[in-house]
């Protein structure tokens, strides 16, 4: 069973294709150059990008891996959440290959796929506990199969990876800065201490991290040092540059990173009483964090079971996991008809398969 995975769902346009054996090619193209200049995603010229790219990407993926067209089973693309214009480009371009091909379609849950992907190298056992985090969603997700996935928790407003942007943005960093903030944090001495968590006391499972930047804004008015220095014209972020770092910002960044796994560790833990999971899975561009998958780590070793991260070239968006969630689907018999909808942000992604006979 040949699967394409398609993901347009915000900046990155990815393509992969993955079979019984696992990954057998990707291709991936990122907008960052292009939106980093208005310090975030600028939905036009992400669909603009998209529809510039993609069709050359999927050239690029047959070559590299000496499949055709006709060798693909079932072509999987990232229906939601995620911007309606860029997702539109990708569910376009996979409806109108799937029907030059005569080839099956399966709408992918975006969110879904981040967590799945875990299990492309060591399958997942279920139910697990999932922690999506990434730049527009937190969410604890009870995983009962690759279908069926039951939301605990999520943030009330901003996602972990918007904190770690907005943090890296005050500090000085360009956007998104939660790679950047990671790398300056390594670097520091976590102060447990020094930055709260957020929305803790309570006894729900949801996050509200927007009170962080608050927290991080006053600590940064009182240590004004920890300020990073601009770039000069060409000049790089290097390891170096991080190393000249002054301590405060270091260790600031350290003690944030440390207080939003913390955060995220506090909710997991309360998640883990509602039922027995078999493992955990952490997922989405902030499951790259250190601290993040450090923290998440130690919480799964005192929980008893084993815990999936994805590889960091794995965690943010990716053609990998489009592909990966169409195959465990397909597998499963389950496609969609040529009158696939792509669903926005903020609305319900209804499991609306078709049964096929595999
Ligand atoms: O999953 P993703 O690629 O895109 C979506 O939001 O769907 O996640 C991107 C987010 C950004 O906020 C980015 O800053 C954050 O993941 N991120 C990190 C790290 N790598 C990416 N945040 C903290 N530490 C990292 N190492
Ligand atoms: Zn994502």
């Amino acid at each position: 069973m040949l699967v394409l995975g398609i993901e347009t769902s915000c900046d990155d346009t990815g393509l992969a294709l993955v079979d019984d054996t696992g990954l057998i090619a990707s291709v991936m193209a990122s907008q960052v150059p292009v939106h980093a200049l208005f310090g975030g995603v600028v939905p036009e010229l992400a669909s603009r990008e998209h529809a510039r790219l993609i069709g050359p990407l999927l050239d690029k993926l047959l070559a590299d891996s000496g499949k055709k067209l006709q060798d693909i089973d079932r072509i999987a693309v990232t229906r939601g959440p995620g911007l309606l214009g860029s997702l539109l480009v990708g569910v376009a371009f996979a409806k109108t290959l799937a029907l030059a091909a005569d080839i099956p379609l399966i709408g992918i849950n975006h969110l879904h796929a981040h967590l799945l992907v875990a299990g492309l190298e060591n399958p997942l056992e279920f139910p697990a506990l999932g922690i999506l985090v990434s730049g527009g969603h937190t969410h604890l997700i009870k995983m009962n199969s690759p279908l069926d996935m039951q939301v605990l928790g999520k943030t009330l407003d901003d996602a972990a990876g918007e904190a770690c942007d907005k943090f890296g943005k005050m500090l000085g960093l360009p956007y998104p800065g939660g790679m950047y903030l990671d790398k300056l944090g390594q670097l520091g001495t976590a102060d447990p201490k020094l930055f709260p968590r957020p929305y803790a006391k309570n006894d729900n499972l949801d996050f509200s991290f927007s009170g962080m930047k608050t927290a991080a804004a006053l600590w940064l008015e009182q240590n004004p040092e920890a300020r990073l220095p601009m770039l000069g014209l060409g000049e790089k972020y290097t390891d170096e540059f991080f190393a000249c770092a002054d301590s405060k910002a270091k260790n600031g960044a350290a003690s944030y990173l440390y207080a939003v796994a913390d955060t995220l560790v506090i909710k997991a833990k309360r998640a883990a009483q509602t039922f027995r999971p078999r493992c955990v899975v952490v997922a989405g561009g902030v499951a790259a964090n250190s601290f993040v998958r450090r923290q998440t780590a130690e919480f799964a070793r005192d929980l008893g079971v084993p815990i999936y991260i994805p590889k960091n070239a794995f965690c943010s968006d990716n053609g990998i996991m489009a592909a990966y969630a169409g195959y465990l689907l397909a597998k499963m018999g389950l496609c969609h008809g040529n009158n696939l909808t792509a669903i926005a942000r903020g609305k319900p992604i209804p499991n609306d398969y078709k049964v096929l006979s595999v």
